[in-house]
């Protein structure tokens, strides 16, 4: 692990392996440690940049609002920091997936191929929006475990709860552990995001989309339907994974990112 000054902030990031970087953006209210195997095993062919986002796991947070434009500029300001000056790979989760097409919006010219995992494109509706604002409201005044009981069973496969507990486990815990000022502004910036189904057509460079089975927060069918409308992207089903499709089968998962990254 690293503790690097951007800006105003310190950052807790991974930078291990040496290669082409491949930056990991966490899902929410995660941080790098959702990316355990990617880490361990793609670290030995890439530069691999596993950050905590501001606000989440050990990096430092300003209480501001937070968008997840501001998220990809602050990744554009760590690329800088880490003295990344060359288009990287760029894999995010869920919202680092919102947070991935951001950064493509933003900083095209920083960007060479794109992952997606078990994301969206499209922008919350009416009613998400109200139940993420409810929910920031709620994090705030209760704090983060009614968010877990509420989040774990939905983030796994079922075989993935009944028979991986130490790694459901874990992520109880970091979720547990994430401070709810920066929760409430993950939701917040969630819910204000900009739909980028009008960008998909425009997104010329080669992306891979990925998505666990039973993804039961972002169904598999929407992320095919995403590959479909993205000139130059491929598509895999992940076996035995619901929305952590990465941490849940990470043999399949790395299969996929090796072939696409041609390591
Ligand atoms: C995530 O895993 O990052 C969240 O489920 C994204 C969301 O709530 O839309």
């Amino acid at each position: 692990m690293k503790n690097i000054n951007v800006g105003e902030l310190r950052w807790n990031v991974v930078d291990q392996g040496v290669g082409q970087p491949l930056l990991l953006i966490h899902g929410f209210p995660l941080d790098h440690t959702m990316w355990q195997f990617q880490i361990e095993d793609l670290s030995r062919d890439f530069r691999i940049i596993a950050p905590d986002l501001r606000g989440f796991g050990a990096s430092d947070s300003n209480d501001a609002p937070m968008s997840m434009a501001d998220f990809a500029d602050d990744l554009a300001r760590l690329l800088t920091a880490l003295d990344v000056d060359s288009p990287v790979n760029i894999c995010g989760l869920s919202m680092g997936g919102y947070i991935a097409w951001e950064f493509w919006h933003r900083h095209p010219q920083r960007l060479s191929r794109l992952i997606l995992c078990d994301t969206r494109a499209a922008a919350d509706n009416t009613e998400t929006q109200n139940t993420r604002r409810s929910t920031a409201e709620r994090v705030l005044r209760d704090g983060t475990d009614f968010l877990a009981r509420m989040m774990i069973p939905k983030l796994f496969d079922q075989e993935t709860l009944a028979q991986k507990s130490a790694l459901v486990e874990a992520t109880r815990q970091v979720l547990l552990g994430t401070n709810p000022v920066a929760i409430a502004a993950a939701l917040n910036g969630m819910a204000e995001r900009e739909d980028a189904t009008d960008w998909l057509p425009e997104i010329r460079i080669p992306a891979l989309l990925l998505c666990g089975v039973s993804d039961s927060i972002t169904p598999a069918e929407e992320m095919q339907q995403i590959a479909e409308t993205m000139p130059d992207s491929q598509y895999v089903t992940i076996p035995q994974a619901g929305h952590m499709a990465p941490l849940e089968n990470p043999q399949v998962c790395n299969r996929a990112l090796r072939d696409f990254l041609g390591a």
